[in-house]
C-alpha cells in the first residue's frame, strides 16, 4: 500500500487499481483494432505515464505520436481556444487514430482536437481517457475507452499536475485544498 505524499488528502485510484484498469483497456483496444495498426496519439504533458503503460498493454501492432496543446484560459479553466505547441510528426490520412488523454474535464480541448484532426482525413478517430470528469463537461465528447469516472475534485498524480508538480506520483490522489487555495 502506497502512502499519500505531502499535499495529498487521499488516494483515489491506487497504483494497483490503475494497472488493472490499464490492462483491461489495452486488451479491449487490441481486440477492437486487431489487424489495423492504429496510430495512438498522446496529448502531452499529462498523458505520458498512461500512454506508456497503455501501449505496452495493447498487444497488437500500433504506432505512437504526440501532440502538445495549450489552452488559452484563466489558468484554472480552459476556454476552448487551443494553440498547437507541437504537432504530429506524420500525416494521418486513412489512419485509425486513438487519442489518449489523462483526463477530460470540460471537453473543450478534445472538441478542438477532434475537429482539427478530422480535417486531416483519418479513417477514424476514437478517444481513450483514463479519467472522465463528466460533471464538468461543457462540450459533448464521445469517449470510446474510459478508465474511471472522476469526481469533480482536484486530482493529481500519474501524469496529472498542480503547477507542474505531482505528475510523478504512482497513484491518483485528491489534492489538499490548502495547496491550491490562496491563504
Ligand atoms: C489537461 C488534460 C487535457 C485537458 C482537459 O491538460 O490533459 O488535455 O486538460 O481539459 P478540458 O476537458 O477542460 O479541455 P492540461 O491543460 O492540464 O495540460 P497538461 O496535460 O500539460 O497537464
Amino acid at each position: 500500500m502506497t502512502l499519500p505524499a505531502d499535499g495529498i488528502e487521499r488516494i483515489l485510484f491506487s497504483t494497483e487499481t490503475i494497472a488493472a484498469k490499464v490492462a483491461e483497456l489495452g486488451e479491449t483496444i487490441a481486440r477492437d483494432y486487431r489487424g489495423k495498426t492504429p496510430l495512438v496519439i498522446g496529448i502531452l504533458n499529462g498523458c505520458f505515464p498512461f500512454i506508456a503503460d497503455l501501449v505496452r498493454a495493447t498487444q497488437i501492432h500500433l504506432e505512437v505520436d504526440f501532440m502538445s496543446v495549450s489552452s488559452y484560459g484563466d489558468g484554472t479553466s480552459s476556454s476552448g481556444v487551443v494553440r498547437i505547441i507541437k504537432d504530429l510528426n506524420q500525416v494521418i490520412i486513412g489512419r485509425n487514430v486513438i487519442l489518449v488523454e489523462d483526463i477530460i474535464d470540460t471537453g473543450l480541448t478534445l472538441r478542438y482536437l477532434m475537429d482539427n484532426l478530422r480535417t486531416r482525413h483519418p479513417e477514424s478517430v476514437a478517444v481513450c481517457t483514463l479519467l472522465d470528469k463528466s460533471e464538468a463537461r461543457k462540450e459533448r465528447v464521445d469517449v470510446a475507452y474510459r478508465g474511471f469516472t472522476c469526481p469533480n475534485e482536484f486530482v493529481v498524480g500519474y501524469g496529472l499536475d498542480y503547477a507542474g508538480r505531482y505528475r510523478n506520483l504512482p497513484y491518483i490522489g485528491v489534492l489538499k485544498p490548502e495547496i491550491y487555495r490562496a491563504p
